[in-house]
């Protein structure tokens, strides 16, 4: 039987190129709202958020990345943090918010918006935290890049599931 998300797990793909126009606050918001509702090791929602659309910030921030031309052309960003004061075990809370960028991944497709997780960007996360004016307590885990895919012709492969599968007993 076809089932929507499942269709929306496969089909959403990392989404770099956007076109000018700007994300609606309420969608970003749909966004963060799809990411907490992920599961978190005791209901704990470690999670924080901050959107950033001002372009002299975006500008700053893509200087903290390989990848800033990819926030340079993205007209929203979300950075997506744990709150040290709300975790209670880093490797489940880092789970955590894994699980919630992926849903937040979808949410955006879902919107007919595009977006794609960075990474790289988290050599730099102390002058992140700078830039954004955050207190030490905020971790963060990654930098969301969002807006209106300009294309949508991206491919992406998976090795065969047997690859993956160690055992099955
Ligand atoms: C932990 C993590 C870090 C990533 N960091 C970056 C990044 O810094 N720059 C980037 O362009 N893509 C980054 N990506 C996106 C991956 O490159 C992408 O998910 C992968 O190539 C598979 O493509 P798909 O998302 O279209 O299926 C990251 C993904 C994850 C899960």
């Amino acid at each position: 039987m076809p089932s929507p998300i499942l269709e929306a797990i496969e089909q959403r793909r990392s989404i770099r190129n956007f076109t000018d126009q700007t994300v609606d606050r309420a969608a970003l918001h749909e966004v963060i709202q799809a990411g907490v509702w992920a599961p978190s090791g005791l209901n704990n929602q470690p999670w924080r958020f901050v959107i950033v659309t001002d372009a002299a910030i975006r500008a700053r921030l893509a200087e903290q990345t390989t990848y800033g031309h990819i926030i340079l052309g993205a007209p929203a960003l979300i950075g997506v943090y744990l709150d040290r004061e709300a975790m209670y075990d880093d490797l489940k809370d880092a789970q955590s918010a894994g699980a919630c960028i992926q849903n937040m991944l979808l949410a955006a497709e879902a919107l007919g918006l595009g977006a794609v997780w960075l990474g790289q960007i988290l050599k730099n996360r102390e002058n992140v935290g700078e830039i954004l004016g955050l207190a030490a307590n905020l971790e963060l885990m990654a930098i969301i890049a969002i807006g209106h895919p300009s294309r949508r012709d991206q491919q992406s492969q998976r090795k065969p599931l047997a690859e993956f599968i160690v055992k099955e007993l």
